[in-house]
């Protein structure tokens, strides 16, 4: 009933040159008839370029980050409305590197959730604890808190056109996958979470894992109950990674 999704989250990495390459054999491999969403998200210099390439093929296209505001003095930041209008359909807010090096805490990820709402645009919200804080046994604590200033500012309501992200920082770049019982039981929580103020909606809403996701372990990943696709990195640069995560989304029903 969730419609699965692989989401790539290019990073500070790319090129012209690069990601044409990269394109074109995920273009040429990729399954329009697949029933899940595939979505990347380049650098904001070549949004534009990658959203023109990708017009007419079955993968959309989101930006890493927005403002918080809508427009106006803002030196080098970029509104919601902008992405829009160069083709983006999603955007992530408050992944963990924005959290970390970026010092964005859980009031701004709230108000930038709401700007990309208000752009048209679908907010790919990333949750996840520390491996101190897993350590401690505070991960329920922390993802509800994350959740909890979204819910808070913008109510239940608000994830009828959001997709949220599991993304333990432990797990980010590392190699070091959460396990599919780790995630699964997170993922869960997160759900019940939202099923205590909508059960409709939270039934619906789409919860991705994220977290040094490759082709040897998509599989079993995505064989989790309440685990709808995947965030992707590292491996989102790799074509045939990239690919074969694809196909074991598109397995997964
Ligand atoms: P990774 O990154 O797949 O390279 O671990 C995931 C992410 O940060 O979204």
């Amino acid at each position: 009933m969730r419609r699965p999704m692989v989401a790539g989250n290019w990073k500070m990495h790319g090129s012209e040159a690069a990601n044409g390459a990269l394109l074109s054999e995920l273009e040429l491999r990729l399954q329009p008839e697949w029933p899940i969403d595939v979505v990347v998200f380049p650098p904001f210099v070549y949004l534009a370029e990658v959203a023109r390439r990708l017009r007419g093929t079955s993968i959309a296209i989101g930006a890493q980050d927005v403002c918080a505001e809508p427009g106006g003095a803002f030196t080098g930041e970029v509104a919601a409305t902008m992405l829009k209008d160069v083709g983006c359909a999603q955007v992530i807010v408050g992944h963990s590197e924005r959290r970390r090096w970026y010092h964005e805490d859980d009031a701004l990820v709230a108000r930038k959730f709401g700007a990309a709402l208000s752009g048209d645009l679908t907010p790919v919200l990333c949750i996840g604890e520390t491996l101190e804080e897993r350590e401690a046994n505070r991960t329920e604590e922390v993802v509800a808190r994350q959740l909890g200033a979204v819910l808070a500012m913008h109510g239940v309501a608000a994830f009828e056109r959001a997709i949220v992200a599991y993304e333990p920082v432990w797990a980010i770049g590392t190699g070091r996958n959460a396990s599919p019982e780790q995630a699964q039981a997170v993922h869960d929580f997160v759900r019940r979470r939202l099923a205590e103020q909508d059960a409709r909606i939270a039934a619906a809403t789409r919860i991705l894992y994220g977290g040094s996701v490759k082709a040897s372990n998509a599989g079993e990943l995505f064989a989790m109950p309440d685990v709808d696709g995947g965030l992707v990195g590292g491996a989102s640069l790799v074509a045939d990674e990239f690919y074969e995560i694809c196909a074991a989304a598109a397995a997964r029903h």
